[in-house]
C-alpha cells in the first residue's frame, strides 16, 4: 500500500508556523509516534510525520523567496529553535498583503511590493498547482480582509481551511456556506492553545461550577514578547481576540460580559514566552469565600503547534470522508470561538468521538454509521 500523506500550505510564516514545522520535523525522527503534547499518534490514519509542506505565503519582504525552513528563522520571528529543520524545498511566495501588516507590525515588517499586487486567484492557482489538502491560516489578528481572501482562495481550490486567527470565517455565515457548497472542510475560529490561559481558565471554571460553587468574579491577564503580542498591543487589532476570549469564558458557563481577559501588553524581554495571571473568586456553601490565583508561564508558539497537529489531520480526515463546511464536532475543543459553544468536557468528548469515528478507512461502509452513532448532536454535511 502506498504511504498516504497530507499536503499542507501555510499562510503566514511567523512564530506559530515555525513551531508547527519544527514539530513535524521532530515527528519524522520518531516516525510520528510518542511525541509529548501530541494527543494521538494517528488521526484519520495519519501520523504527524505524514505531513508534507507544499506551499507557503507571506507578505514580509524578508521572508519571501527563501526556503520555508530559512524564512521561519528570520526576524522578527522569535519562536525558539528546538529542532533543526532541513530545507523543505518550498519557496515562500507572496500572498495578498491587504490588511495583514498594520499598526505596530508595520514598524518591524516591510511589505514586499509583490504582496501588494498578488490576488486571491494567484493563491488559488498555487494551491491547485501543489494539490494542497489543507491550508493553515497563521495571519496576524485583525487581518480581516487578508484572512477572508485566503479562505476564498481555499474554497475555490478545494483546500481545507484551518483558521488559527480570531477573524470570523467559521463564524461568518456566508463563508461557512461557501465552504459547504464547495464541498470543502472548514475549521475555526481562533486557535485555542493546547495548555494555555483559556484552557486552564475554562478547566478551573468547570471544576468550580461542577461542584455547585458560584463564580463571583474573574480575570485573565496575558503578556508576551512575540510579534503576536506586539500586534495585539494595538486595541484596534486586538478587538477580535478580546471578544474571542470572552466567548470562550461564556461557553464555560459564566457571564463574561465585563471580564477582563485578553492580551494585556507587549514585553519584548519575554520573547516567545507568555505569562498569564489568572484570578477566580467564588462562593461556596453558606457564602464561604474561595479565591485562587494562578501564574502560568508557557512558550507560546509550540502551544499552538500542538493544536494544529490535531487540526490539520482532522481537516484531512474530514476531506477524505467528503465532509463539507464547518466541522463543528471538533471546533469547540480546538478553537476559542467555535460556532457551537460547549463546556470543556463536552468539547473534549466531541473531539474524541470524531477521532474515534475517523480511525476507520474512508471507504469503509461502516464509517457513516459510526458518525451517526458518535456525533448524534451534530449535523455533518456529506458532499456525496
Ligand atoms: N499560541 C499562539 O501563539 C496562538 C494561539 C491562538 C491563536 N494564535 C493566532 O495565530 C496567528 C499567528 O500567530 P503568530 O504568533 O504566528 O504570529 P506572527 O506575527 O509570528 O506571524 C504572522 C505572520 O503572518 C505574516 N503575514 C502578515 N500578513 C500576511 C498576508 N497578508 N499574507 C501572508 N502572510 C502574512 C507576517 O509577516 C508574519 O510572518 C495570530 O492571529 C494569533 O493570534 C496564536
Amino acid at each position: 500500500m502506498t504511504k498516504r500523506n497530507v499536503k499542507v500550505a501555510l499562510a503566514g510564516a511567523g512564530s506559530c508556523a515555525s513551531s508547527f514545522v519544527q514539530a513535524v520535523a521532530a515527528s519524522a525522527l520518531t516516525c510520528g509516534e510518542g511525541q509529548p503534547g501530541v494527543m494521538y499518534d494517528r488521526i484519520g490514519g495519519y501520523h504527524l510525520s505524514d505531513l508534507t509542506f507544499v506551499a507557503a505565503f507571506e507578505a514580509d519582504a524578508n521572508k519571501i523567496g527563501r526556503d520555508l525552513a530559512d524564512a521561519l528563522r528570520q526576524h522578527p520571528t522569535v519562536a525558539v529553535q528546538h529542532v533543526q529543520v532541513p530545507d523543505t524545498g518550498v519557496l515562500v511566495r507572496p500572498g495578498p498583503a491587504l490588511d495583514g501588516i498594520a499598526g505596530r507590525l508595520a514598524d518591524v515588517v516591510d511589505v514586499a511590493p509583490a504582496a501588494r499586487t498578488t490576488t486571491v486567484e494567484d493563491v488559488t492557482a498555487e494551491l491547485r498547482r501543489t494539490a494542497a489538502d489543507v491550508l493553515v491560516c497563521f495571519l496576524p489578528t485583525g487581518a480581516t480582509h487578508a484572512v477572508r481572501a485566503y479562505a476564498r482562495a481555499c474554497a475555490a481550490a478545494g483546500t481545507a481551511f484551518v483558521n488559527a486567527t480570531p477573524e470570523a470565517v467559521a463564524n461568518d455565515a456566508d463563508l461557512a456556506a461557501l465552504f459547504e457548497d464547495s464541498g470543502v472542510p472548514l475549521l475555526g475560529d481562533d486557535l485555542r492553545s493546547h495548555l494555555g490561559a483559556t484552557t486552564l481558565h475554562t478547566a478551573l471554571l468547570d471544576l468550580l461550577i461542577g461542584r455547585g460553587l458560584t463564580v463571583k468574579d474573574t480575570y485573565q491577564l496575558n503578556v508576551g514578547g512575540n510579534t503576536d503580542f506586539l500586534n495585539l498591543s494595538d486595541p484596534v487589532r486586538s478587538a477580535s481576540k478580546q471578544a474571542s476570549k470572552r466567548r470562550a469564558l461564556t461557553n464555560a458557563g459564566i457571564d463574561a460580559t465585563d471580564v477582563a481577559a485578553g492580551p494585556n501588553g507587549y514585553v519584548k524581554h519575554l520573547g516567545d514566552r507568555k505569562v498569564c495571571f489568572l484570578r477566580i473568586e467564588a462562593e461556596n456553601i453558606i457564602g464561604a469565600p474561595v479565591a485562587m490565583e494562578v501564574r502560568l508561564e508557557v512558550e507560546d508558539s509550540p502551544n499552538a503547534a500542538a493544536v494544529i497537529a490535531n487540526a490539520v489531520r482532522v481537516a484531512k480526515a474530514a476531506a477524505d470522508r467528503e465532509l463539507a463546511g464547518v466541522v463543528d464536532p471538533v471546533c469547540a475543543f480546538l478553537f476559542k470561538s467555535p460556532r457551537e459553544g460547549m463546556s470543556e468536557p463536552q468539547a473534549l468528548a466531541g473531539f474524541r468521538a470524531f477521532v474515534t469515528a475517523v480511525q476507520t478507512e474512508p471507504g469503509d461502509v461502516h464509517a457513516p454509521l459510526l458518525f451517526t452513532a458518535s456525533l448524534n448532536n451534530h449535523s455533518l454535511v456529506r458532499t456525496a
